[in-house]
Formats: structure tokens, sequence, C-alpha cells
């Protein structure tokens, strides 16, 4: 089928009717960065009212309701003093990493359903605390990983479930750049907990691992560096600031057999650490993937397969009609919350990536493997 016949489709879905006879009431915790992207895409769903913004930081909440003409909005200086005063159906908690435990564990403890931001919070305690908070309220907790609705990373998926590539064996995948390291609250452990693998290691993760069904981890052996970031000639606005990592490599084994090979960089005397690769028993694909957190693979993907006993190459097209990826998350999360549906970026498989990053983390300040131990939950 031709992608224009497909994008017909797909167009037709993105403008399938929302009934907005009932408002939504919806809070967002934590009115920086990214509430910007929240803010937006719920102003474009029709069955949303945006009542009721916090931030710690005085005056920021209300800027924040003008900017985007909410006189009616209330705004409170804690997410505890919000959560007291509000009845609400459902909260985004756009904060820092290092306050995504508390806030959405008080969320789901007054049976709030959330929309938490990437990556799930910072340590592996922390999320198996809030997947026990999930499970016993009930209530949809997704989290924030776009990426997923791009229709070349379901892709990736697609290619791997079809059997194209045989049985996985290896996985090399990471990416980042020779230099950017972001600042404001992304640089301190107090407030982002971990740095690059945070920022953007999660989603290379989210990639791969979401490709081939989300596998435990077992054991990780680690390394992660910060010379860039508390280097005053490569950083000096803020290197007296910077405490997490700019670089990460580390060497995961997942059940099933699958090794995962993973480095993350904000800075590093390179270009890239190289695409993402799967090498599978039949054939291996490669993604150009250096930035799969800005939402999608870098190019044209490659199938690697001998055929007839020749070794053959092919390109998978990039498809078009991803749409607007941010209103997606934030679309497929309402109607989860209304219609009572499973959570579209569900926690059962967040907590296998952040348990990788804790990992890596303990793996990297003890010098030495270590075993990832997930607690059953469900
Ligand atoms: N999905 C994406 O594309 C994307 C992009 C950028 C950032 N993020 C994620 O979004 C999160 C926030 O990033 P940001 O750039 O907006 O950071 P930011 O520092 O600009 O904003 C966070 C805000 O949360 C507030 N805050 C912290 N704890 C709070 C609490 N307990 N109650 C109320 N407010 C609180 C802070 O005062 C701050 O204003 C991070 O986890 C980051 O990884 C996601």
């Amino acid at each position: 089928m031709s992608d224009a016949v497909l994008s017909q489709f797909k167009k037709a879905e993105e403008e399938k009717a929302v009934d907005a006879t009932k408002k939504l009431r919806v809070g967002i915790i934590g009115t920086g960065g990214i509430a910007n992207a929240h803010m937006q895409s719920y102003k474009r769903m029709p069955d949303v009212e945006v009542i009721a913004l916090a931030d710690i930081i005085p005056g920021k909440a209300k800027a924040f309701a003008e900017k985007y003409d909410l006189p009616d909005a209330r705004c409170y200086s804690s997410h505890t003093e919000m959560l007291a005063a509000e009845e609400l159906d459902a909260v985004s908690v756009c904060t820092y990493n290092a306050t995504h435990a508390e806030c959405t564990i008080a969320c789901l403890n007054k049976g709030i359903p959330v929309l938490l931001e990437k990556p799930m919070c910072v340590t592996l305690e922390e999320a198996v605390a809030i997947r026990k908070a999930e499970k016993e309220s009930g209530k949809v907790l997704s989290i924030g990983f776009q990426p997923r609705f791009d229709p070349n990373m379901q892709m990736i998926k697609k290619i791997v479930e079809s059997g194209e590539l045989g049985e996985i064996y290896y996985i090399q995948t990471g990416g980042g750049r020779r230099r950017y390291i972001p600042g404001s609250t992304f640089i301190e452990k107090s407030t982002a907990g971990i740095g690059a693998l945070g920022d953007i290691g999660c989603y290379s993760l989210d990639m791969v691992l979401n490709a081939i069904g989300y596998p435990k981890p077992l054991t990780v052996s680690a390394y992660k560096s910060d010379f860039f970031g508390k280097n005053p000639e490569i950083y000096p606005i803020d290197c007296e600031r910077f405490d997490v990592d700019d670089f990460a490599a580390a060497f995961i084994r997942l059940e099933g057999g699958v090794i995962l090979d993973f480095r993350i960089s904000w800075a590093m005397h390179m270009d890239t650490p190289g695409d993402t690769i799967i090498l599978g028993k039949k054939a291996g694909l490669r993604i150009p993937s250096t930035d799969c957190w800005n939402g999608s693979v870098g190019g044209p993907m490659t199938i690697y397969r001998d055929v007839a006993g020749v070794c053959t190459e092919f390109k998978v097209p990039i498809l078009g009609g991803g749409g607007n990826l941010f209103d997606k998350k934030v679309r497929s999360f309402l109607d989860a919350v209304k219609f009572g549906g499973e959570s579209p970026v569900p926690s059962s498989q967040i907590i296998n990536n952040q348990a990788i990053l804790d990992g890596i983390v303990r793996s990297a300040e003890l010098g030495r493997e270590v075993e990832i131990n997930i607690p059953d939950i469900d």
C-alpha cells in the first residue's frame, strides 16, 4: 500500500471525534520547560480544562496561567496544597526527576491518574514505590515517552515482531552528541538525580526494549563520567553546579539471553558513539538513531539478510504521517482515563528501563558488575 493511501487512514484516525460534553479537570504539577508542551497539547484537546497549576517557585504557576490565558486556573505553591484543595480527573507531573516519585505517588494516593514525564524517576526503589501506589489506586499511570507514537519507531517493533530478524541475541544502542549539556535543572543531583542517562539515555533504552517486549534486565557492568560538565574550559558557566553524569556506557544482560551494549553522551571528543543495531539469527537491523529522543529515527533503516546464500541489504523507507507526537501521548493518556483502558506507556515496562539506569549508577560507583533485582509487584 502506498504512503499516500496509508496517510489517509492515519488522518481519519486522528480526526476521530472527541466527546467534549464533559470536560476533564486537569492539573499540572511543575510549570517549567516541558509543562509548556503539555499545556499546548491540553489546549488542543476539546474535552480538557486545565483548572490547577502548582510550582514550588513563588509566582511561577501564576505566570504560567497568565501566559496561557487561564484566568480561572487556581495556582498553588506545592503539589500537596494543590491535591488537598482540588478534585481532579488527571494530572501531568512535569517536575524535575528528583520529585517525580513523591508527586506521582501523592496523586495516585488521592486516586488521580497521572501522565508522568520521563524518566520514570531516579532510582529503582522510587520506581517500585510508584508501581505499588499505582496498583493500590487502580488508576492509569502513563510515562511520557512520545517517540513511542512515531510510525518509524513503531516500525522497529513491527520488524522484530514479524520474525524477519529471527531470534534477537545482541543489541547496541544509545547515542549522543559531541557537545550539548542542557544546563538548567538537568545538571544537579538534587533536581535531576541523573544526567545524560535520564535526559536522553532512557529514550534509547525504550526504543529497543519496547521493540523486543521489555525483557527484565539481570546484570549490568557500567561506567559513567563527568569530565566535560565539570571542566571550566568546556562548560564555564555551570561547571561548579555540575554533579551528574555526562557520559555512560554499560554492558547489560537481559532475560532470554539478549545482550544490550549501551552508551550515551552529552559531551565527548567524538561525533557519535554509533547507530543502534539489532542482531538476530536471521537478519540484522541498523537504525540511524543518534537523536532518537527527538521522536524518530535518524534516516532510513537497513536490514541485512542473506538471500540464497548471498549477503544482501535493503532499506526500510521512512514513514510519514506521525503527526504531533506530543498530542498523541497526551490523547492516549486521556482516552485511557476516560474509557478505562490500559496505560499507553505502562510503568510495568518502564520499571525495567529505570532498573537499568539504577543498575548503571550502582555498577559505575562500585566499579564492578551488579545484579538487578526488581521486586514482583503484580
Ligand atoms: N518528553 C520530553 O520531550 C521532555 C523534554 C524535556 C524535559 N522532559 C522531562 O520533564 C521533566 C521536567 O523538565 P523541565 O525542563 O520542564 O524542568 P524545569 O526545571 O524547567 O521544570 C520543572 C519545574 O518543576 C517544579 N517543581 C519541582 N518539584 C515540584 C513540586 N514538588 N511541586 C511543584 N513543582 C515542582 C520546579 O520548580 C520547576 O519549575 C524532567 O523530568 C525531564 O526529563 C521531557
